[in-house]
């Protein structure tokens, strides 16, 4: 019996890791651990995911909670050290490129345990994003890479990374979309939130004619968390005037994370938020982080997706949904050059300028980027079970 020890701690891991999780159990040799690291503690920031994607409880939850980069990468060290002493696990499996990634592959190689990354190779060339050094550093620690897109090698090789360490499996991420697409779409989200009319729309209070054919009101979706631009008054404060011109077209609906949300009300820019109890017909309306299901229903009816996200850039692709990325780069350039995704910065009038295209026109032409069709986690599964016999 082969023994993994996987590590998760925050929102984005968890999508990443149930499918993992999912195929290691139908191996027989095999034995994955799963470790939370407790980075996301809230119940809608964790919790709500495990039940959602049925991922099973964490044999151990560290529970260090939020601190500075630095606090909490140690803390997350200190208290997986004795764990990885005890399970003696023949390697170490991490996620994507949150600080949990970063400890947990650091803990492993130090104590001589050979660790796999999923998700490797991405790179923004950006080294103020806190991301990026997680990527960077968790890449030259890892024995077997496991990358998402075709380019992602490429950086690796021009790090000096060998290349019988490197295997394209494709985005596990998508295996977790592609999965859940069908419940996701049975989501009660958009009439909880008054977002479905009868036969085109009608204002809410108007009684619903019978039997008609029930429609979706237009709408944008919004997430904003990166601290580039939620901590720096000065560029948060010109992204929501231009989201909230962009509003004026159709509602946008932000789900908010709980930093952004302090955020703006330490910087006063509670005034750009609509506070009806139901969405109205224009406006920037913020609501609780949601569960997967009721996000990826949001995600795949919206007539255009504003982000500072990863893994949405990536999902907006799979559903062929436009989607401006609110950042200067991106770590994951073939959802540009193939799927739906366009840079644009965080300058207020390209913003509105690309948001009011997008709501117009819709769509750029796209193609699915290769390996992501569900499969990526049986993958690489395959070949860990190879590696470890
Ligand atoms: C982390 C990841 C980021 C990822 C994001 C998804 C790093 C460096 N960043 O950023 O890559 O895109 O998760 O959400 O790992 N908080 C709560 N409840 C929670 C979690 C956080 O209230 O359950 C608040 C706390 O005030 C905390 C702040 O959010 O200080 C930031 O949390 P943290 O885990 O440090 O980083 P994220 O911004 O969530």
């Amino acid at each position: 019996m082969r023994k993994i020890v996987s590590i998760v701690g925050a929102r984005p891991n968890f999508m990443k890791i149930a499918p993992l999780m999912q195929q290691a159990r139908k191996r027989r040799n095999l034995n994955m651990r799963l470790v939370h690291t407790g980075q996301h503690y809230d119940f809608q920031m964790s919790q709500l995911f495990f039940q959602e994607l049925h991922i099973p409880k964490p044999d151990i939850d560290l529970g260090v909670g939020s601190a500075s980069h630095a606090v909490q990468t140690a803390e997350i060290m200190k208290g997986l050290e004795p764990v990885l002493q005890k399970e003696r696990p023949d390697l170490v499996l991490v996620v994507g490129d949150v600080n949990s990634t970063l400890a947990g592959a650091l803990t492993a190689a130090k104590l001589g345990i050979p660790v796999a990354h999923v998700e490797a190779g991405l790179r923004s060339f950006d080294r103020t994003m806190p991301e990026e050094i997680n990527r960077v550093l968790t890449d030259s620690l890892a024995d077997w890479l496991f990358t998402s897109e075709v380019g992602a090698a490429k950086n690796l090789l021009r790090e000096g990374v060998a290349r019988r360490k490197i295997f394209f499996v494709g985005n596990t991420m998508i295996d977790t979309l592609l999965r859940h697409r069908s419940k996701a779409g049975r989501s009660q989200v958009l009439v909880r939130l008054g977002l479905i009319a009868e036969n085109g729309f009608h204002p809410p209070r108007r009684p619903a004619p019978p039997a008609k054919i029930k429609s979706t009101r237009p709408y944008a979706l919004l997430t904003l968390h990166r601290p580039s631009n939620v901590d720096d008054p000065d560029v948060l404060g010109p992204i929501l005037q231009a989201l909230h011109q962009v509003s004026q077209d159709a509602p946008i609906l932000f789900p908010i994370h709980p930093r952004t949300r302090r955020q703006i009300e330490i910087f006063g820019y509670s005034h750009y938020f609509s506070t009806h109890d139901r969405i109205g017909e224009h406006g920037l309306w913020m609501v609780e982080p949601l569960g997967y299901l009721d996000f990826a229903c949001l995600m795949a009816k919206a007539r255009l997706v504003l982000t500072d996200s990863g893994g949405i850039q990536e999902e907006t692709t799979v559903l062929g949904v436009p989607c401006l990325t609110l950042r200067k780069n991106t770590e994951r350039p073939i959802t540009v050059t193939q799927g739906t995704n366009r840079v644009v910065g965080t300058d207020g009038n390209l913003i509105v300028k690309y948001s009011s295209a997008a709501l117009q026109h819709g769509v750029r032409r796209r193609r699915l980027p290769k390996y992501w069709d569900g499969h990526a986690a049986e993958r690489i599964i395959d070949v860990l079970c190879r590696a470890l016999t």
